[in-house]
Parts: structure tokens; C-alpha cells; sequence
């Protein structure tokens, strides 16, 4: 049941280069809750679309205020329901929440500790510290600084359990490009070293330590929108390379940033991502974020000793921004939130506000719960039979799955799983 990936690439990579194209001349900068620009207002629904959600009231006046009113009222109807799985309702106890709001930051546990890194505070504002949360009394403290030149957000980021390994990821606020500089951090000593940079800078890569060797594959290249799917891997030991430079491995089925990457029991899985994103206005002095087209997917895949990709079952839905949004729990991975494919009218990104669970004892996915609100680029714990989650940035309310805010709330649930 098992096979290769890598035949349909081509022809998806293709695909993706002529939406881009299209894509290029809608470009909007609703990656903040402030603009509007592809609001129902002014967006003109296709005919077929109006006969289906028919069971409005025929507009009798035909005056325009009438017309936009219904549209609206149509598209809250889609977007109340777009998307969204039927899912287990959870009890949710709210945390101490973190010391600043953070999108797109990071984060890796170690025993009771979630080190959280880096992060958008808001679109011309980008965090360079770590806070840390402890599990056993429920506290945020520990703040200390990242190094200048690191990263502040999409960052590639994996722990050994002592050392953390930071590669890549963009510099600076907006939709600025990626740095290929790469860091250690020894969490004995909260003291930093550099590390062997990447060949070429990356945007979110998927990145995990697996047999001895750090690797890093997919994200976007240098414009943020391009997918890469170039993978490399180099020997580690103790938060130092054993070797010169990176070396070159098999390529990733399909690259693109945002996606989880795990390793459970010697083998490697990449999950959901997507490919395209926001980039940088040409010409913009401050790299001012535009709209891309994106296409977000729930492919599942696999490397095991026989360095072959191996297609997995998809997900649920399709789901992105969820590199730090992952724990293993009993043979388990589970994935909290995230972004889906955007809304079919509106074009706006859609956020997931459910839990699913990967079975590797099955093999099979699961929708395990209901978030307390819709959530991408999270960042979770375990601890205790409880599932945390904390940053990242929420819906505009239950009947629109629309980003909104940037959040620095923490909850916890407790965890049940499908044996
Ligand atoms: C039609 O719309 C106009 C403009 O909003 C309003 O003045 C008028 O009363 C409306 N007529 C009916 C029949 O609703
Ligand atoms: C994990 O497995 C242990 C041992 O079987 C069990 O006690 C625990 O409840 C499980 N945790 C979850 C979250 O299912």
C-alpha cells in the first residue's frame, strides 16, 4: 500500500506556479485582522453559487444596499460552517497566559519546561527572547535573549533533550526573507553557539534529528512563496556538528513551509504544510506582506531505514502552520489547529479549531476534540495527561473562521485518545 511520491510532484508544482500567477494579481495583506479587502462587501458572488443558498428572500426593492446586505448575510452562512469537522466538545481550563502575544514563533519541550521562542508580536513587530513555562506550577518566567542574528520567526527548531538545534527561518518583521544562520542552545546553561549555517536560507522548514543527524527539508525559498524541496542532513552530537557540511538527501515528495515533522520509533514523518505564502510587495522599503495564493494539503509522508518516501493516510483535512503545533503521546501524534484550504468565496484563510490524533499503532486519523476557538501556528505541551496549547493567532469568533487576533493565551485539556 505503500509507495512513491515523488511521480505526481511535477505536475502539482506546475499547477501551484500558475495560481501564483493568477494569484499574482489579487494581492490583499489580510494577514492582519485590519484589512478588509476581500470582505463580502464588493465581491461579486458567481450566479450558480447564489441558486444553491437560494432560501434567501427575494430581493423585491433591487437597490444595492439591499443586494450587499444579503451577500453578507450569505457569506456568514458559509463560513459558519466551512470546513469545520464534527468534533468531541472538551473541558478547557485557561493558563497563565505568556508574557507577550506570539505568531509564528516556536517551541520545544523538555521535561516540564516549554521553551518558547521568537514570534511575531504584531506584523511590524518581532520578539527576539524566550519565555519558558513551567508544567508543575503553571508559571511563565526564565525570559532571556536570542542571539541578534537569529531568526524571529519560521524557524526549523528540534531538541535532543539538552541541546536545541535552531536553523534558518526569516529575519526581521513583515514579509522579509529567511537567514541561513543556524544555532545551538544548551538548555543546562541557557548559552548559545553557532552552528554549521544551511546551504541556502530557508522559510519554515521541516526539520527533525533522526539517526544521528540533523535534517532540514521543504519550506519556502528566499521569496517565502516558492516551495523548496531540497532536504539536508548533517551528523550532530551534543549540540555539535560532527561534520563539516550539510549533505545532500532525498528530496521531499512535495515542500512548502508550516508543515509538523516527527519522528516516532526510527521513522520520519512530515505532515500536512502547504506550498505558496505571503510575500514581500515588490519594491516595498518595509517588505510590506501581500497575498499569495496558497495551497494547503493533507499529505502524509514517511522515510524509514529504506530512505524511500512513503505515502501515508491524509489527515482529516488539509492543515498548515503546524510545525510546533504537534506532540507524541502514546504512540500517538497529535496535531492541534492550524490553517486549511481558504474560504471558496471570500479567498480568506480558513483557521481548523479541532484536535486530531495520528494512531501509528492503526494507522488511522482521528478528530479528538474541539479547540476553544479556531487557531493556527500554536504551540503545544504535555504534561500529566494534559494537552497544552499557548500563541498563535485565533478566529474572528465562532461564525468566522477568519484570522484575527495574535494571542498569548495558555489552555489545557485533558487528553483522550483512541487506543
Ligand atoms: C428600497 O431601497 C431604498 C433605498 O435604500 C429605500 O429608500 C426604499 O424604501 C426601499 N423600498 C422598499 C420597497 O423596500
Ligand atoms: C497512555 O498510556 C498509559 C498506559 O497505558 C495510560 O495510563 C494513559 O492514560 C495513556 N494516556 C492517554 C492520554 O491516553
Amino acid at each position: 500500500m505503500a509507495r512513491q511520491a515523488g511521480k505526481q510532484n511535477c505536475g502539482r508544482l506546475v499547477l501551484v506556479s500558475c495560481l501564483a500567477l493568477l494569484a499574482a494579481g489579487l494581492v490583499g495583506d489580510f494577514l492582519w485582522a485590519s484589512s478588509h479587502r476581500f470582505s463580502s462587501v464588493g465581491m461579486s458572488l458567481p450566479s450558480s453559487f447564489t441558486t444553491v443558498i437560494g432560501q434567501l428572500p427575494p430581493n423585491s426593492n433591487g437597490s444595492n444596499t439591499e443586494k450587499k446586505k444579503n451577500d453578507k448575510v450569505r457569506e456568514r452562512k458559509l463560513s459558519a460552517t466551512f470546513q469545520d469537522l464534527a468534533a468531541p466538545e472538551l473541558k478547557w481550563e485557561k493558563m497563565a497566559a505568556a508574557p507577550v502575544p506570539r505568531l509564528d514563533g516556536a517551541a520545544i519541550q523538555i521535561r516540564n519546561f516549554l521553551y518558547v521562542f521568537a514570534g511575531y508580536g504584531t506584523i511590524d513587530i518581532v520578539h527576539s527572547h524566550v519565555d519558558i513555562y513551567n508544567f508543575v506550577d503553571n508559571t511563565w518566567g526564565g525570559r532571556f535573549d536570542m542571539p541578534k542574528e537569529m531568526a524571529h520567526s519560521h524557524l526549523g527548531m528540534v531538541t535532543d533533550g539538552r541541546y536545541i538545534y535552531i536553523v534558518t527561518g526569516q529575519y526581521g518583521p513583515q514579509c522579509r526573507g529567511p537567514t541561513a544562520k543556524t544555532f545551538v542552545l544548551d538548555t543546562d546553561t541557557n548559552s548559545w553557539s553557532d552552528f554549521v549555517p544551511l546551504p541556502v536560507p530557508r522559510y519554515a522548514p521541516a526539520t527533525q534529528l533522526w539517526r544521528g543527524r540533523l535534517h532540514v527539508m521543504g519550506g519556502s525559498k528566499e521569496n517565502r512563496h516558492t516551495p523548496g524541496l531540497e532536504h539536508w542532513s548533517i551528523a550532530v552530537k551534543d549540540g555539535k556538528a560532527l561534520e563539516k557540511e550539510w549533505r545532500s538527501e532525498i528530496p521531499i515528495p512535495r515542500g512548502g513551509p508550516h508543515r509538523a515533522c516527527v519522528v516516532v520509533h526510527d521513522r520520519l514523518f512530515v505532515i500536512g504544510g502547504q506550498e505558496g505564502d505571503f510575500m514581500a510587495k515588490p519594491g516595498s522599503p518595509i517588505f510590506k506582506c501581500s497575498r499569495r495564493m496558497e495551497v494547503v494539503f493533507s499529505d502524509v509522508y514517511m522515510l524509514d531505514e529504506e530512505m524511500k518516501w512513503k505515502v501515508m493516510p491524509s489527515m482529516p483535512k488539509p492543515d498548515s502552520h503546524i510545525e510546533f503545533a504537534w506532540k507524541v503521546v502514546n504512540n500517538s501524534i497529535v496535531i492541534v489547529g492550524g490553517t486549511t484550504e481558504k474560504h471558496p468565496e471570500t479567498k480568506k484563510m480558513v483557521l481548523v479549531g479541532e484536535i486530531f490524533q495520528f494512531n501509528l499503532n492503526t494507522m488511522k486519523w482521528y478528530v479528538i476534540g474541539k479547540l476553544p476557538y479556531r487557531v493556527k501556528t500554536t504551540l503545544v505541551g504535555y504534561w500529566d495527561g494534559h494537552l497544552y496549547f499557548t500563541s498563535g493567532q485565533r478566529d474572528k469568533g465562532p461564525d468566522d473562521p477568519a484570522p484575527r487576533k495574535v494571542i498569548a493565551e495558555m489552555w489545557r485539556t485533558k487528553l483522550i485518545l483512541n487506543p
